[in-house]
């Protein structure tokens, strides 16, 4: 049986792979210092952990050097998903220390794998499409990205461009090691469970709104011209698990749809699910990051035979109900 660390394996992308990899009888180990993932993200429908939590999950914090050299040296796999991320305002507000954090996690993470060339048969790193070229971003018509134009580098965000060094480090990890590495570059994801309060990012935080209305007002933040290609979890685990089986070497590829989705036509989305009269108010004095971009994705379907399967919609109404249900159960 498969050993696999996940590292970030308590949070929104992480918990659904764990809970996928268990599924497919592998042995998952999660280390996680909790900064934004949760331990009960780990249970299944019953309310039971779907690993044994006294001897799989680690409480590690990864931006201590070392933290994960134990544990990356009993494993056969690391994914490594465990960064800083976080909603549009957090990320604007604490570009200096985001960009150290997360620099120095991939940095300690990639280091224990590189100590472990013995034992590792592969390293899977997540990056972000907001370390594309700000100059391919700011239209918002947008022509669909190609991983061929990553380089000259310029993300617009501190984020965009510790997610593109923990990319790199992972090229040169395999280049000094043999270690194969697989790199995917993933557009905006959502699903459930997640953080949907003050950290949280759009579609979280306007579901929120949305079913606290009339408490809580319903602004959307920037023009909400401003477009993202918007993908499910569930799409993103897949993606994740036929990687796992065959992604090696095939350089780095892009997650996500063909189609860019503006806030506006979410946030009306989210009303018409809210089945709630309420008035949408763009506050314009808030960031709204990058103006527009969607993937072109044909790529992933050749080196993968990855597609996106869940429609906005369903994704949509899917988190709608997770949501109501949590802010429900605290009431
Ligand atoms: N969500 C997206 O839209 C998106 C898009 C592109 C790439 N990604 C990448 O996917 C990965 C997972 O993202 P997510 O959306 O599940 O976010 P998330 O915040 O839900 O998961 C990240 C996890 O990392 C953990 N973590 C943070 N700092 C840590 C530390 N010092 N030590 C140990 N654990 C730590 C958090 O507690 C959390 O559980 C990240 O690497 C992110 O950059 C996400």
């Amino acid at each position: 049986m498969d050993k696999i660390l996940v590292t970030g394996g308590a949070g929104m992308i992480g918990s659904n792979l764990v809970k996928r990899l268990v599924k497919e009888n592998k042995e998952v180990f999660v280390a996680d210092n909790l900064w934004r993932g949760k331990l009960e993200n780990l249970n299944d429908a019953t309310g039971q952990p779907v690993i044994p939590l006294d001897t799989h999950f680690i409480n590690h914090d990864l931006s201590v050097a070392g933290s994960c050299d134990d544990l990356a040296a009993q494993v056969d796999y690391i994914i490594h998903l465990a960064d800083v991320v976080a909603g549009i305002d957090y990320v604007f507000n604490n570009q200096g220390s985001l960009f150290r954090q997360n620099l120095i996690i991939n940095s300690n993470v990639i280091t224990s794998a590189r100590k472990a060339k013995d034992n590792l048969k592969g390293f899977i790193y997540v990056g972000t499409v907001c370390s594309f070229p700000l100059t391919r971003q700011n239209t918002l018509d947008p022509e669909p990205l190609h991983e061929e134009e990553l380089y000259p580098a310029m993300p617009e965000s501190a984020y965009g461009w510790s997610k593109l060094m923990g990319q790199y480090e992972t090229e040169l990890l395999e280049k000094e090691t043999g270690i194969p590495t697989s790199v995917l570059m993933f557009h905006n994801v959502y699903g459930s469970p997640c953080d949907f309060g003050e950290r949280s990012q759009v579609i979280p935080a306007l579901i929120r709104k949305a079913v606290n209305y009339p408490n809580e007002p319903f602004e959307v933040w920037g023009s909400g011209k401003q477009g993202r290609a918007f993908i499910h979890v569930n799409d993103i685990v897949e993606a994740l698990w036929l990687t796992l089986n065959k992604g090696w070497g095939k350089g780095v590829i892009q997650i996500g749809p063909s189609v860019c989705t503006s806030i506006k036509e979410i946030a009306e989305k989210i009303v018409h699910i809210s089945g709630k009269d309420i008035p949408i108010v763009f506050d314009t004095t808030k960031p709204e990051g990058d103006m527009a971009r969607c993937a072109d994705y044909s790529k992933a379907k050749a080196a993968l035979g990855w597609e996106p399967s869940v429609t906005l919609e369903d994704g949509l109404r899917r988190q709608y109900e997770w949501v109501k249900e949590q802010i429900e159960k605290k009431q």
